[in-house]
């Protein structure tokens, strides 16, 4: 069995990567922030030296795009600096890597989902810390796997999915932006796809684009939990073109899937993988719905 170090594990990824690995704890060391900052390189060294492992899961980010403009040091020193420090240590010791990108690398002029050679072209300070951070990477480490997913969801931690299911519980009516159009993805979803690269251990480097099918506004989003949860309650969902934020944000983000479904599998519909999530939800939580 392959031995995997998880970076940055307490964030949403991080522990859906936990939660589905259970039963092959011994192979996967989870490490959070506060046990190694990915900006400490030699701290980063001694952790690489102490055990062989063979693969790196990077989930370790400045993860706030509207902070990421006024922070914009932070968001460079963790998502380049770090992930260039991440890609020299597996370098050292021969790991290889699996980091986590973004469709916020484009700037959303495209018609048409974003394939892995189409041109990056941030428009925001948390999309161009992640971009700097993919080159450093390519220029350090040729064994790396860089998966760009988008609208990223999850039981854990806090996302919009979460956002809507606990608005809607307290009755609430909310404007949802239909601005944006771009792919929600679950991280149970791109958890699996992670560690289908390390069982198979043979798929080719490089960059590999991972989500549903199909896009959405997050308006169509919000109105699909919604709908799923408490479906009496899906006029309390309305839409708005007037949404402010400070980052400016890509009007169109899908990402083809084309090469990842060729080397993997076909994918969920977004609307697949929301009825699911929330079918999970309702039986976890139905003693308090
Ligand atoms: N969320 C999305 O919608 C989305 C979309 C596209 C791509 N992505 C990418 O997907 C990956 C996983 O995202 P996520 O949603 O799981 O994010 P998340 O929940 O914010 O988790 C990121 C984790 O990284 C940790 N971290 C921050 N700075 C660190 C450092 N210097 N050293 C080590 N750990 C550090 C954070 O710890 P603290 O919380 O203690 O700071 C947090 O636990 C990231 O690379 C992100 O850029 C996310």
């Amino acid at each position: 069995m392959k031995k995997v170090i998880v970076l940055g594990a307490s964030g949403q990824l991080g522990k859906t990567i936990r939660s589905i690995t259970e039963t092959d704890a011994n192979n996967f060391v989870f490490i959070s922030k506060n046990d190694l900052d990915i900006t400490d390189k030699n701290k980063l060294v001694s952790f690489f030296e102490s055990t062989a492992f063979d693969y790196c899961i990077n989930c370790a980010a400045y993860t706030n795009v509207e902070g990421a403009e006024s922070n914009v040091e932070d968001a460079f020193l963790i998502n380049a600096e770090g992930a260039k420090n991440v890609a020299e240590v597996c370098e050292k010791y021969q790991v290889k890597l699996i980091h986590i990108s973004t469709d916020y690398v484009f700037d959303g002029k495209s018609e048409m989902p974003y394939t892995t050679i189409d041109q990056p072209h941030p428009i925001n300070q948390y999309g161009k810390s992640k971009l700097l951070g993919e080159q450093y990477i390519q220029d350090h480490l040729k064994e790396h796997y860089i998966i760009r997913t988008s609208w990223l969801y999850s039981l854990f931690g806090k996302n919009f999915l979460k956002t809507i299911i606990n608005k809607i519980e307290n009755d609430s009516v909310l404007n949802i932006t239909t601005e944006e159009e771009g792919t929600p993805t679950s991280c149970v979803e791109l958890a699996q796809f992670i560690l289908y690269i390390i069982k198979t251990d043979n798929i080719p480097y490089g960059i590999y684009n991972f989500s549903a099918n199909g896009s959405a506004t997050w308006y169509e989003f919000a109105k699909e939990i919604v709908i799923n949860l408490s479906p009496e309650k899906k006029d309390n969902i309305l839409s708005t073109n007037t949404f402010k934020t400070v980052a400016k944000r890509p009007r169109y983000s899908v990402l083809n899937l084309k090469n990842t479904e060729k080397n993997y599998r076909e994918l969920f519909t977004w609307q697949q993988s929301v009825a699911k999530i929330i079918e999970v939800y309702k039986n976890r939580y139905s003693s308090d719905l």
